[in-house]
């Protein structure tokens, strides 16, 4: 079976990031035999300076096609007053929807090397390991109706939350299956206690749990005291399920006990295609940084951990994303530092190549 993988840099540190990640798979073809047919194309902002929309047509078609999407990041100041309807976002926002990637998996793991740049003690984030698991399609940033409109002699700003019991359903499942390969536990988030949607979420979670994985433990709390529990005591976690705005936020809550944003990657999947791989898309959670941008200052670890997660749920190759995760420990043990990871006075940091050089070296060093 080929392998095809179509690449998005995009915007801001988007395409300085994403040169790693090419070189990463550029090794893997030349020292593992894992070939990639890679194509690569305009999105978010880069599209718009193109195309005057921030994704084409075309792209959303190829897209549709290959095994996975690799995107590096969509935004940046410049497209600020841009009608919403072709912000570099709404590119983004396309490819989740159209693809239907419903399930968006966010790791939060906490490096040993980098247990002490979390704002969090050490205790609290050192070893720590979960998974967030966020429903993509659905809920408050697709439903209907939405927009500005007038009422009663002044503007009204309306969106909607919503979800069918199918949504629900089809991304509790992906938790529970996910839960099974880890330890075993989910925590299903919501606001029940305010709101319908939250109320049908917990409900469906539950006869979905009790049907098919009542192996499974499965908890539920609020989604508010989820985010003061992940501050709190994180290492409780270990799958948590959520909708598309909660998971929105609580990953980002998530990522900072990481230590970086820098670190942390995604992958977003839907249904099987004909050749039984999920559709994917695979991005860093970290935005375009354009207060960065072309400086050769970004991390590029959370893309390169994305390619991993790619190289796991698309390709089935779960050893070499190990080997391509241990490297980049490694070097991070090693004390090799981008400056988003930089704590001491004084220390140099490497640029985005020298980290890209020393992630290579380790998996040279790994055969
Ligand atoms: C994310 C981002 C996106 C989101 C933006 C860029 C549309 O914050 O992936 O978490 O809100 O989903
Ligand atoms: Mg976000």
């Amino acid at each position: 079976m080929t392998n095809t993988l179509l690449i998005l840099p995009g915007d801001g540190i988007g395409p300085e990031v994403m040169a790693e990640v090419t070189r990463i798979i550029d090794w893997f073809g030349a020292r593992r035999g894992l070939k990639f047919d890679v194509s690569e194309d305009l999105v978010g902002g880069a599209a718009y300076d193109v195309h005057g929309v921030p994704l084409a047509d075309a792209t959303m078609a190829r897209a549709q096609q290959v095994d996975a999407v690799l995107l590096g990041a969509v935004g940046g100041p410049k497209y600020d007053s841009l009608d919403f309807s072709v912000k570099p976002e709404r590119g983004l926002l396309r490819l989740r929807k159209e693809m239907d990637l419903f399930a968006n998996l966010r790791p939060a793991q906490c490096f040993d090397a980098l247990a002490d740049f979390s704002s969090l003690k050490r205790d609290v984030v050192a070893g720590l390991d979960i998974m967030i698991v966020r429903e993509l399609t659905s809920g408050v940033y697709f439903g209907e109706p939405r927009g500005i409109f007038e009422e009663n002699g002044q503007r009204v700003g309306i969106n909607t939350q919503r979800y069918t019991e199918s949504e629900i359903d089809r991304v509790a499942r992906a938790a529970f299956e996910l839960a099974r390969k880890r330890n075993n536990k989910v925590c299903s988030m919501e606001k029940a206690n305010v709101m319908e949607s939250g109320i049908l979420w917990r409900e469906v979670v539950q006869r979905v749990h009790d049907a098919d994985y009542p192996d499974v433990e499965l908890s539920h709390m609020y989604a508010d005291a989820g985010g003061m529990q992940l501050c709190r005591w994180p290492k409780q976690f270990d799958v948590i399920v959520t909708d598309n705005l909660f998971g929105d936020l609580l990953s980002d809550v998530a990522a900072m006990l990481t230590g970086s944003l820098g670190m942390l990657p995604s992958a977003s999947l839907g249904a099987p295609m004909a050749n039984g791989r999920p559709k994917a898309l695979y991005e860093p959670v970290h935005g375009s940084a354009p207060d960065i941008a072309g400086q050769g200052k970004a991390n590029p670890c959370a893309c390169i951990l994305s390619f991993a997660m790619a190289l796991r749920y698309s390709f089935d190759q779960g050893d070499e994303a190990t080997r391509l995760e241990q490297a980049v420990e490694k070097v991070l043990a090693d004390g090799v530092r981008t400056a988003d990871l930089m704590q001491a006075e004084g220390a140099t940091p490497v640029s985005t190549s020298g980290m890209g050089d020393a992630i290579l070296a380790a998996l040279d060093a790994s055969l």
